[in-house]
């Protein structure tokens, strides 16, 4: 049973606080979780309560949601056995009362529920991918690296926010990691060699003065290929435009380009770099509040393109019902803070596989040492992950946790990309 559970305010990546929750088990096994934050968050998504005092950490300081963690919740949850997690976080969701967690905040339920997982792993001694995931729990996913950043993620002219590589061609979990970083280090030769920057972005990708995505997948694709790698074969390309950021009044904003595309033009412009260039997924194509968008280019590419919905289902098993019904995007990104739960991410994975979506595991831009979502990536098998670029640790946290799992799982561990 549940014997402590402790808050506590942390910084992220960006510097700013977030949420840190350690629980404590009558037999003195324990778990600790910590919250990440994004930055081009969906409108939808669970509320990440900040104390808006501008004294403080300028308004984004998390004490109160420290001190929910501390009152309320430790009051609501001590006692209760850590392996009825549903239970759990059923409870905390219910002592909330808001349909948007935003009176205790999804930054404190998150935490205790990601660290309750954690804690009864412990008392289970078994890894956590193994407790959440069962003795079946042993794929590997394909990560979607992100080693260009534009958008709200750094202060380029950049409109698209993510321009990864997915190593899909790679036998296992460490070869795509070296693939991965092979390639990075490579783009960094070239950008330098070009006269470009290569300081990075939020996620850990470069950030260089591009004026366009055709530029950046110019670069990129060469960086593959100056590797020694085929493009599309070793590595496929993945976009995450995020594209309700530059929605405005109907249509698609390009700042950068200084050009306006209408919503026919934006899916016409998306089809012909994915038809150029060799990309396979692009997440975000459409805005979250352009429905017919969505539709029009899933009906149009949905048999050829993962097309990943973040924005517009916020990890949220009922907006991704819709979006099953009304036939738009054909997977989703999981993001473990936009729901606030384990039990409500799990349903939300379960929701999407039943449907023949398929699953992208992921990171926020604002990131900490954390690694659960390489964790769950295993655990739910759900075979791709997103957790940013091969440099800054809070990235690389979660490629070396998959990298012990995949060590840890011996010759039963398979890898997504290769199967
Ligand atoms: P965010 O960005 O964490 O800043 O929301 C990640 C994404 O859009 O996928
Ligand atoms: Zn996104």
């Amino acid at each position: 049973a549940i014997s402590q559970v402790i808050g506590r305010q942390i910084l992220d990546s960006r510097g700013n606080p977030s949420v840190e929750v350690d629980v404590v088990l009558a037999d003195g096994s324990s778990g600790r979780a910590a919250v990440p934050s994004g930055a081009s968050t969906g409108a939808n998504e669970a509320v990440e309560l900040r104390d808006g005092d501008p004294r403080r950490f300028h308004g984004r300081g998390v004490s109160n949601a420290v001190a929910a963690v501390n009152g309320e919740v430790a009051d609501a949850v001590t006692g209760l056995d850590a392996e009825e997690q549903a239970l759990i976080d059923t409870t905390m969701i219910d002592l909330d009362g808001t349909k948007e967690k935003g009176r205790l905040g999804a930054n404190a339920i998150l935490g205790v529920s990601l660290a309750v997982a954690k804690a009864a792993a412990a008392a289970h001694r078994q890894p956590l991918y193994r407790y959440v995931g069962g003795a079946g729990a042993r794929l590997l996913p394909v990560p979607m690296m992100n080693i260009i950043n534009g958008g709200a993620h750094a202060d380029n002219p950049l409109d698209f926010q993510e321009f990864m590589i997915a190593p899909v061609g790679a036998p296992t979990f460490s070869e795509a990691v070296r693939m991965g970083s092979e390639v990075f280090h490579t783009l960094r030769r070239e950008l330098a060699g070009a006269g470009h920057s290569t300081n990075v972005g939020d996620e850990g990708g470069f950030a260089p003065d591009f004026a366009d995505a055709d530029e950046a997948l110019t670069f990129v694709v060469r960086a593959i290929e100056k590797s020694g790698y085929r493009p599309g074969t070793d590595l496929a390309v993945c976009l995450d435009p995020a594209s309700s950021e530059f929605f405005h009044d109907g249509a698609y904003v390009y700042a950068g380009e200084k050009r306006t595309r209408a919503v026919d033009e934006h899916i016409d412009y998306l089809l012909e770099l994915a038809g150029r260039y060799p990309i396979t997924s692009i997440e975000d194509p459409m805005a979250e509040d352009d429905f017919t968008g969505w539709k029009r280019l899933t009906a149009r590419a949905g048999d050829r393109l993962q097309l990943v919905g973040d924005d517009v289902f916020c990890t949220d098993a009922d907006r991704l019902t819709s979006g099953i019904e009304e036939r738009y995007a054909n997977a989703i990104l999981v993001k473990v803070n936009q729901i606030g739960t384990l039990t409500e991410t799990l349903r939300t994975v379960e929701t999407a596989h039943r449907a023949g979506y398929r699953v992208v595991m992921s990171h926020r831009s604002g990131e900490t040492e954390d690694t659960t979502i390489a964790d769950l990536a295993v655990a739910t098998g759900c075979g791709q992950i997103k957790t940013g670029s091969l440099s800054r640790s809070d990235r690389t946290a979660k490629y070396n946790q998959l990298l012990r799992i995949e060590e840890e799982l011996g010759r039963t561990a398979r890898y997504a990309g290769a199967v």
